[in-house]
C-alpha cells in the first residue's frame, strides 16, 4: 500500500523548498523501496489569491485523506493588508488546529560542520542538542476573547492566554516521553512569578512528573532567564516543554545556535494527524531567486519518514545524506560565510547524490 502524502508548498519560497524536498522523496522511491504518492494543494496566500480563503475546503479534504502533510512556508507583503481572517497566516492557524496538532517538535541541532557559521563561540554551540516542545494549538494564539476595542478613552487591542489542564497535561506528556528517548531531562519554561496562566503551568506539569516520569529529570524556568539560557550556556538543555506563544519565540531563538534557521525542520503530531514543515517563514526578499536553503524542509521530510510512515530507517539515510553535502562543503547563501553559495535547486540536487550512494 502507499503512503499518501500532502504537499502544500504556500508562499514565497515555499515551493522553491518543497521542490527540493519532493526531489528526495523520488530518490526515496527510486532507489530505497519507499513507496510514498504525493498531490499539492494551496495554502495561505496562494489559496486566498486561488479561491479567497487561506485554507480553503479542498485542502481540508485532502489532508485529512493523508499519511501526512508536508508544508512549505505561508506569508507574504502582498497578503499583509487583507482582514486577518484572510491572512495567510490565518490558514496555517487554522490546519494546526483543524488537525488537532497540538505537539509540534523543534530539533535545534548543530552541525559540526556549520560551527563557524553560527554567531556564536564554537565551544559554546559545539554538541547543541535540544528538542523545544511547543504547544501549538492554544494559549494566546488561540484564547478568547481577543480584539480591539475602547478602553480608558482610547483604543486599545487584547488577547487572553489561556491554557486549560488537560491541554497542559497532554503536552508535558509528550515532553516526559521525548526525553526518555534522549538524554532524559525536561525544562518546562513559563513566567509564573507573574502569570496565573503559567503557575496553573507549572503545577501541572509538576503533577504529571510525579505521577508518571518520576524517572525524568524536571526543571522549571522563567521565559526571559531561558532565552538568556539559551545563549549563555545552551548545553545546558535537554527537551524543553512550553506554550505557543513562548515556544514560537524561542525556538527561533535556538534556530540561531545552528548558524542558520534554515537548518530547522519541526513535526506537528495530534492524535490522528502530523505536518511537518521547516520552522522558517516564507521570505518573500529572496522568493523565485533560487536562494533559499531547502535542508530544513529536507530534514523535516525526514521527520516525516521517523513518524508518520514508520521509516526510522530511511529518515536516517536523508539525515547522512544532508551530513555528507556539508562535509563536501556545499553551502546555501545562509550558510556561505564567506564561501561561494549554491543555489536552493543545486543543495537539493546535491542531497539526492549523496542519497543514492547510500542506496
Ligand atoms: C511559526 C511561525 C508562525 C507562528 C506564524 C507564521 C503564524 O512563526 O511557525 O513559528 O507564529 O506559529
Ligand atoms: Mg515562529
Amino acid at each position: 500500500m502507499s503512503l499518501k502524502i500532502a504537499v502544500l508548498p504556500g508562499d514565497g519560497i515555499g515551493s522553491e523548498i518543497v521542490s527540493e524536498a519532493l526531489k528526495v522523496l523520488e530518490v526515496l522511491n527510486q532507489k530505497f523501496d519507499l513507496n510514498a504518492t504525493w498531490q499539492e494543494a494551496t495554502i495561505g496566500g496562494a489559496a486566498y489569491d486561488a479561491e479567497k480563503d487561506p485554507y480553503p475546503a479542498s485542502t481540508q479534504a485532502l489532508v485529512k485523506d493523508s499519511d501526512a502533510v508536508l508544508l512549505g512556508a505561508v506569508g507574504g507583503p502582498k497578503w499583509e493588508a487583507l482582514d486577518k481572517p484572510l491572512r495567510p497566516e490565518a490558514g496555517l492557524l487554522r490546519i494546526r488546529e483543524d488537525l488537532g496538532l497540538y505537539a509540534n517538535y523543534r530539533p535545534t541541532k548543530v552541525f559540526d560542520q556549520l560551527l563557524e557559521a553560527s554567531t556564536l563561540k564554537p565551544e559554546v554551540v559545539q554538541g547543541v542538542d535540544i528538542l523545544v516542545v511547543r504547544e501549538l494549538v492554544s494559549g494566546i494564539y488561540f484564547g478568547q476573547p481577543r480584539g480591539f476595542e475602547e478602553y480608558k478613552g482610547e483604543r486599545s487591542g487584547f488577547n487572553t492566554m489561556r491554557y486549560c489542564e488537560s491541554e497542559v497535561r497532554r503536552i508535558a506528556r509528550k515532553a516526559f516521553e521525548a526525553a526518555r528517548l534522549r538524554s532524559n531531562k525536561v525544562c518546562s519554561v513559563e513566567k509564573a512569578n507573574v502569570l496565573e496562566v503559567s503557575e496553573l503551568w507549572r503545577e501541572i506539569v509538576t503533577e504529571v512528573h510525579q505521577a508518571e516520569f518520576s524517572d525524568v529529570e524536571l526543571s522549571h524556568m522563567y521565559v526571559d532567564n531561558a532565552a538568556m539560557q539559551l545563549i549563555r550556556n545552551p548545553k545546558q538543555f535537554d527537551v524543553i516543554v512550553t506554550g505557543n506563544l513562548f515556544g514560537d519565540i524561542l525556538s527561533d531563538e535556538a534556530s540561531m545556535l545552528t548558524g542558520s534557521i534554515g537548518m530547522l525542520p519541526s513535526a506537528s503530531i495530534g492524535e490522528e494527524f502530523a505536518m511537518y514543515e521547516p520552522i522558517h517563514g516564507s521570505a518573500p526578499d529572496i522568493a523565485g531567486e533560487d536562494k533559499a536553503n531547502p535542508l530544513a524542509t529536507i530534514l523535516s521530510v525526514a521527520m516525516m519518514l521517523r513518524f508518520s510512515l514508520n521509516r526510522a530507517d530511511l529518515a536516517e539515510k536523508v539525515e547522512q545524506a544532508v551530513e555528507h553535502t556539508l562535509d563536501a562543503g556545499v553551502r546555501t547563501v545562509d550558510l556561505a560565510d564567506g564561501q561561494t553559495p549554491v543555489a536552493c535547486s543545486a543543495m537539493g540536487d546535491a542531497v539526492c547524490a549523496a542519497l543514492e550512494k547510500l542506496a
